[in-house]
């Protein structure tokens, strides 16, 4: 059995199952890339400032230039006996080069080097979250502009309130994912900062540079107290919940399209190769991309909740808890990409049914509101508008008509307002068009919206 890099000090060797449970190799071994561009950086400074040869650092760059191509390649001999990612890394350097690789360690902690790797990795994680979101919105945006005036119900209470376009609805999550990619570049700015130089928990004797460590890992500023670097994970939880409420926006949208494809509503098709069958009943076609997309929402959620709670009584500093924080982020992180992937390409095999949604409009009495605007606009103030229009809801309701479709007449008997312009305020179009102002569900409001956006993403 191979000696523990740390077992000087220990008489009996460790028992196996404490190795086993100890052991973050199986999953850490995801950081490796990073651990390395991590020590390249550290062992640069370390010859820059005189604490290595260069003999020392080029031995450390081919070392580490093969162990990159092992891990690459797969063929890394990853061992239990080294515990995790850092110390397989280093042992493999020094098998490999020899002394100089024992040196690497010179003025670093596992304590903040965990704690880089999982910084520089999140960064990378947090870009590509970013790309995929855009991608989502893209669509979001191709979409928006196919239907800035196909006319659908809007819903309060999940009853017809008002017509709105679809393009509309569209654009409403755009603006949601907008703020989620505002939230990750906010986050990424915490996450971008260099815990070396913390060393296990007090800082350094050595006289290094962590400004040109910083610089070199292209980190935009140091963590400020030695403590607070290896011990904190506030920026992983940070991410958690900006990545929870991304996957909520995900899954509304996931909950709308399943309710949308249902035969009742029939409001669009998603296309056959982003649909499933059933394996008993024949005539089935299953969402199952935004059903598992609604939720894979609870695991993500969950995570941002096992964050916390692995953070809430932790003492400072570092504690060996904190290797709890690499699995849930990891899969909150791959569980976000995928999901937005798939989304990104799936919306662009989304085809709204523009005859139902019309029909569908057209049943809710979705333009009651705007005949009580237009009363209003004849001097009437609202709160008896309101009431003269329930009148003629109720009477529309009876006949199973729609308001549109009382004569001119009988809508007179109501209030002596009303005039032969009524008609065109009780149209779908009519309503869609005067919702005219920035926000508005007008047309010509979501072409302009989407166009403006597209001009946000290009830059
Ligand atoms: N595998 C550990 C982790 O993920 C690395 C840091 C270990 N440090 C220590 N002093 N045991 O947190």
């Amino acid at each position: 059995m191979t000696e523990k890099t740390w077992s000087g000090r220990f008489s009996t060797p460790i028992a196996e199952s404490v190795k086993t449970y100890t052991a973050s190799i199986p999953f850490d071994h995801r950081l490796a890339e990073f651990d390395i561009q991590g020590s390249l950086a550290h062992a640069q400074m370390l010859c820059e400032t005189g604490l290595i040869t260069l003999d020392d650092l080029g031995a450390i760059q081919s070392g580490m230039d093969t162990l990159l191509h092992e891990v690459r390649g797969g063929c890394f001999p990853w061992s239990l006996d080294d515990e995790d990612v850092h110390l397989n890394i280093e042992r493999r350097l020094t098998a490999l080069v020899g002394d100089a690789g024992k040196k690497l360690h010179t003025a670093r902690s596992r304590n903040d080097q965990v704690a880089t790797d999982i910084r520089l990795w999140l960064r990378h994680e947090i870009d590509r979250i970013d790309g995929a979101l855009e991608r989502v919105q893209l669509a979001l945006l191709d979409l928006a502009d196919a239907h800035a005036g196909t006319v659908m119900p809007g819903f309060t209470h999940l009853q017809v309130a008002q017509p709105v376009t679809f393009g509309h609805h569209m654009m409403a999550y755009f603006e949601m994912f907008s703020r989620d990619r505002e939230r990750l570049k906010d986050t990424r700015s915490r996450v971008n900062r260099l815990p070396l130089g913390a060393a296990a928990l007090a800082g350094t004797s050595y006289p290094i540079n962590r400004e040109r460590v910083a610089e070199l890992l292209a980190f935009d500023g140091l963590c400020m107290n030695s403590l607070d670097a290896v011990s904190d994970r506030d920026f992983a939880i940070e991410f958690c919940a900006a990545a929870a409420l991304i996957m909520t926006h995900v899954s509304r949208m996931s909950e709308e399209f399943i309710l949308w494809m249902n035969p009742r509503f029939n409001f669009l098709r998603i296309g056959d190769a982003y649909c499933t069958g059933s394996s008993i009943m024949p005539q089935k076609r299953n969402p199952d991309v935004p059903e598992l997309a609604r939720g894979k929402t609870g695991r993500v959620t969950g995570h941002l909740m096992g964050l916390l709670t692995l953070m809430k009584s932790q003492p400072l500093a570092y504690n060996k808890d904190n290797q709890e924080d690499k699995e849930p982020l990891f899969d909150t992180a791959d569980t976000l990409n995928n999901t937005l992937s798939i989304l990104a390409e799936m919306l662009h095999d989304v085809h709204p049914n523009l005859e139902s949604m019309r029909r569908a409009a057209l049943e809710g009495f979705s333009t009651a509101t705007d005949l009580a605007d237009y009363l209003v606009y004849k001097g009437l103030p609202f709160r008896d508008a309101h009431e003269v229009v329930a009148q003629a809801v109720r009477l529309a309701e009876n006949r199973q008509c729609d308001l549109s479709d009382l004569s001119l007449d009988t809508l007179k008997t109501f209030s002596s307002l009303i005039a032969d312009d009524v008609h065109q305020v009780l149209t779908l179009e009519g309503s869609l068009a005067s919702r005219n102002l920035p926000g508005g569900t007008a047309p010509e409001q979501v072409k302009k919206a989407a166009k403006k956006a597209r001009l946000t993403l290009q830059r």
